[in-house]
């Protein structure tokens, strides 16, 4: 059977995904045990066992079988954590994926007041916030001033197999100490050790999150369906509107309210499904606790979630937001940010499976500088290495990199190449050697070295879980060691679910055993983010830390952002997978994944030329943007195509380009913030209920929406403008429109929908050269969006030099723009250093203002450049649609100006 399978994957001829591959709940046997929990469990916090200290409070909990230790942390901003572990006499440690977070123990905040009453205890936050403690049955109860906003075990779902002795098997317990799949034995030595309970979102409309799936964006009822489920696994041009498992896990929900968001982080890597019911909040609790003055209590809505792991802990974090800002900055907390990218990573990528050689290369090179398409990264797939040995280039191919990659840099670009976690098993290999004789590599259940099949065959497995593997792994990416290489190459790290062909599930044997005792089971979602960190790690130490690395990978776990972009793997040339990507980055975005992507013109299959430019389109406006393709497709370089088409693409590349200072300001503010790029609706419109589960519609930061193409042959476009009392400006045309409201644009051949949201300044570059690079020092254009009252706007725009850290001894500016009505007879526009410690002085200028929505009839402006001397500035005004434009305003972006606009 897997030979076949491999026979297919390696011939690409696989059709569709064979979902008879992957397990369905009621095939995987503690997913079905623990949904078939449908009475209470029992559990009650045992008497006198309550012990109060000062951060929280640690207690027993028991029902009739089992006694576990219950830990309530308060952390630091209105977050708390609630901890279930087996008692002392546990058999066996649980894995605890620390790595996950930012700090392993994150700060505790000292907790203002406790009570013990005879059948709660309540712990008042300093943060004015209240956790309750039930007693009987167990429950906690979250509250943000007086409104209960959450509780873990309401349903009383909390069920834990705890470890046991193996005795012998029951009917009851098949599944609990084998299971078998597809032929492969699971041998379960340790037997069952799942993990599994409730968490109510009081108030939520909606739940967001738990990346991957591909889903739509508001999480659907499970009920009389599959659970969602975490797991990551490779899965061949996946299904769409499919809560199927795919390549990486954030078991991260969040459940929004118009006043009181809440987010839960469920901390445990082992394989995970999450059960969601759309519910209204508990009749019994239709009190002043739930109810908002100005709701009807029939109208509470609730969400719960049940989410059940094969093995670990229940360790979960409660973050009480309130508002959507706050939301974020709380699970950058606990997971952190992606640190400031290089700027060449916010290009246009084109990547291949694969470019045959040097020659390809070197011409899809030249490709791009012909036909005036900005490009600034070129990518290399499995093929460019030596029979599929990672860091190691064909020797006839591939014969002279160094040249390659020369060229790549005089020319401002860069290379990536493909270096995957299995390693080829092959005694001359030097990789391979190493790792064997270090005793880097996963071991199976009987404590040989882990055999797997992937692309070079018979494959071995790094053990990433072992910190010695890792730091041997950044090693290799030292120059004097992957041999060719230069600052100018960057990494790609695929297959690391990891994929195993031969595997169960077409992954690595549950029973495999990795450094410190662990089986694969515990470790399963968190492998992938310790290979591509310590590429990271790696990257960053073979510059002696000055170049910002750059690390796609495909699987991924809470905290990736910190190391690694990641792209939806294998999708399909076809409208519903364009489709599909918005919903996916929207909901990776949401759990703190910022940087993200999805293949332009879709991975497997032939796009046709209509589907390819609506792609390109949206992509353009995502913030990962690369065109990649299977061996098996046809060429889909540019220029390739009827000359209208490659026009299209040439704009639509062009114009991301145009809005880096953008996008990299956002980058910039992200890592300060922990807001993503790309933005669900709700962050920004949190008043316009309806707008919060769009799926086909983003905001890029909080001043410009994007809705593309997303219909074959469409003749209109229809874009929903949220909000309350706001006001939208046609990126175009200048238009304004009042929200929230809809609007019809023709859906012509070059048509995106923008809207450029009023209140908010944009910085533009006013042309774009072919690279980031030669972009650097660009002029810009300013494009100011009047709010509603026609008082005020203001914007943002960081600065660097694109790639090194000395941003971070002060080398970068951070400045604001404002544009005020100071009278009824003057307007000005003001640029103010947001950020002192910042010293970069840069040449940008900004070379051209426009001024959307100038409601006033402005007779003369001047820039005061120093206190005393007003130099005139030359405009126009257009009466029809208030649009005025300054052109040459002589105003550099990091020194101070003043521009009055006399009416
Ligand atoms: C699977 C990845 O998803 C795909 O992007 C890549 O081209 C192939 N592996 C070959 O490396």
């Amino acid at each position: 059977m897997w030979r076949l399978l491999v026979v297919c994957l390696l011939l690409g001829t696989l059709e569709a995904v064979d979902r008879q591959n992957f397990k369905t709940c009621d095939q995987s046997g503690f997913c079905k045990r623990h949904r078939a929990v449908t009475s209470p469990t029992g559990y009650e916090v045992v008497q006198d066992s309550i012990n109060i200290n000062d951060t929280g409070l640690y207690a027993l909990l028991k029902n009739k079988d089992t006694t576990l230790k219950l830990t309530i942390v308060t952390l630091q901003d209105s977050t708390v954590r609630v901890l279930i572990d087996e008692n002392e006499a546990a058999l066996r440690k649980r894995y605890q994926p620390l790595e996950a977070l930012v700090e392993r123990e994150p700060k505790q905040q000292k907790v203002k007041k406790t009570k013990e009453e005879a059948s709660v205890t309540k712990i008042l936050t300093t943060d004015g916030n209240r956790v309750v403690l039930q007693h009987k049955p167990f429950r906690v109860d979250f509250y943000v001033k007086d409104k209960i906003v959450s509780s873990i075990n309401a349903k009383e779902t909390l069920h834990f197999e705890v470890f046991k002795k193996k005795v012998l098997l029951t009917d009851r317990e098949k599944g609990f100490w084998e299971e078998t799949w597809k032929d492969i034995k699971d041998t379960k030595p340790h037997g069952s050790s799942s993990v599994g309970v409730d968490i109510a979102f009081v108030g939520a409309k909606h739940v967001f999150g738990i990346p991957e799936h591909a889903e739509s964006y508001s999480l659907r009822d499970t009920k009389a369906y599959e659970p969602y489920r975490l797991y990551n696994l490779d899965v061949f041009e996946y299904e769409t509107n499919s809560p199927m498992a795919l390549y990486g896990s954030i078991p991260y929900l969040v459940g929004v309210h118009q006043k009181r968001s809440v987010g839960a982080l469920w901390l445990n890597a082992a394989e995970t499904w999450v059960d969601i019911e759309p519910t209204t909040a508990d009749k019994g609790r239709l009190t002043k606790e739930v109810l908002d003055a100005d709701t009807k209590p029939r109208q509470v809505p609730q969400h719960n979630a049940r989410f059940y792991s094969e093995s670990g802990l229940i360790d979960i974090f409660i973050t009480l937001g309130p508002q959507p800002n706050d939301i974020f900055r709380q699970l950058a907390a606990l997971t952190g940010v992606t640190p400031l990218p290089p700027a060449f990573a916010l290009g246009y990528h084109q990547s291949r499976w694969n470019y045959k050689d040097q020659k390809d290369v070197k011409e899809v090179h030249e490709g791009f500088v012909k036909n005036d398409i900005p490009l600034d990264v070129l990518w290399l797939d499995i093929e460019h290495t030596d029979t599929k040995a990672y860091f190691t280039f064909d020797k006839d191919n591939f014969a002279k990199p160094e040249e390659m990659i020369k060229d790549l840099s005089e020319q401002n670009r860069k290379l990536i190449t493909i270096v995957d976690p299995h390693i080829k098993k092959d005694s001359k290999y030097y990789i391979y050697k190493e790792a064997k004789k270090n005793k880097y590599l996963v071991k199976d259940a009987k404590d040989a070295i882990y055999e797997g099949n992937c692309w070079p065959g018979d494959s071995t497995y790094i053990d990433f879980l072992n910190p010695n593997a890792r730091k041997w792994w950044s090693d290799q990416f030292a120059f004097d060691k992957y041999k060719g290489t230069s600052k100018d190459v960057h990494i790609w790290n695929d297959m690391n679910e990891p994929s195993v062909f031969n595997g169960p599930e077409i992954t690595m044997h549950k029973d495999a055993k990795h450094h410190g005792g662990f089986e694969h089971r515990d470790v399963h979602n968190v492998y992938g983010f310790h290979q591509h960190s310590s590429t990271f790690e790696g990257l960053k130490a073979r510059s002696n830390n000055e170049v910002r690395p750059f690390v796609l990978s495909r699987s991924f776990f809470a905290g990736s952002q910190r190391t690694a972009a990641v792209w939806t793997g294998d999708n399909k040339a076809d409208w519903a997978h364009l489709k599909q990507s918005i919903p996916m980055l929207l909901s990776l975005s949401t759990a703190g994944l910022p940087f993200v992507g999805a293949d332009v013109g879709g991975f497997f299959g032939n796009p046709d030329e209509e589907l390819l430019v609506r792609w390109y389109q949206a992509g353009a406006f995502q913030p990962f943007f690369r065109g990649h393709s299977h061996q098996d497709t046809k060429r889909r370089e540019p220029w390739l195509f009827a000359s209208n088409t490659t026009d299209a693409i040439r704009n639509a590349i062009k114009t991301r380009y145009a809005f880096i200072p953008y996008w990299y300001t956002l980058f910039y503010e992200h890592a300060k913030t922990g807001k993503p790029v790309m933005r669900p609706f709700w962050m920004e419109f949190i008043e316009d209920e309806p707008s919060w589960d769009e799926d086909r519609q983003w905001m890029v930061g909080n001043g410009l929406l994007v809705k593309p193409v997303l219909e074959e042959k469409a003749k209109e476009l229809s874009i929903y403008l949220p909000g309350k009392r706001q006001v939208w400006y046609d990126w175009e045309t200048h238009k304004a429109r009042p929200s929230p409201g809809a609007v019809q644009i023709p859906a012509e051949l070059n048509t995106i929908g923008l809207y450029h949201r009023g209140g908010t300044i944009i910085p533009k570059l006013s042309e774009v050269k072919l690279t980031t690079k030669e972009n650097h020092e660009q002029p810009i254009t300013l494009y100011i969006a009047v709010n509603q009252k026609g008082d005020f706007a203001n914007g943002t725009i960081y600065l660097d030099d694109g790639e090194s850290y000395s941003y971070e001894k002060g080398d970068y500016a951070y400045w604001g723009f404002t544009f005020k009505r100071e009278h009824d007879y003057l307007h000005t526009i003001t640029n103010k250093n947001l950020d002192k410690n910042g010293k970069f002085d840069s040449d940008v200028y900004i070379d051209k203002i426009v001024i959307r929505g100038a409601k006033f009839y402005p007779r003369n402006a001047h820039i005061f450049l120093d206190d005393f001397s007003p130099e005139d500035l030359d405009f126009e005004f257009n009466r029809e649609n208030f649009v005025m434009e300054i052109a040459n305003p002589g105003a550099f972006v990091t020194r101070e100006f003043r521009i009055d606009l006399h009416s």
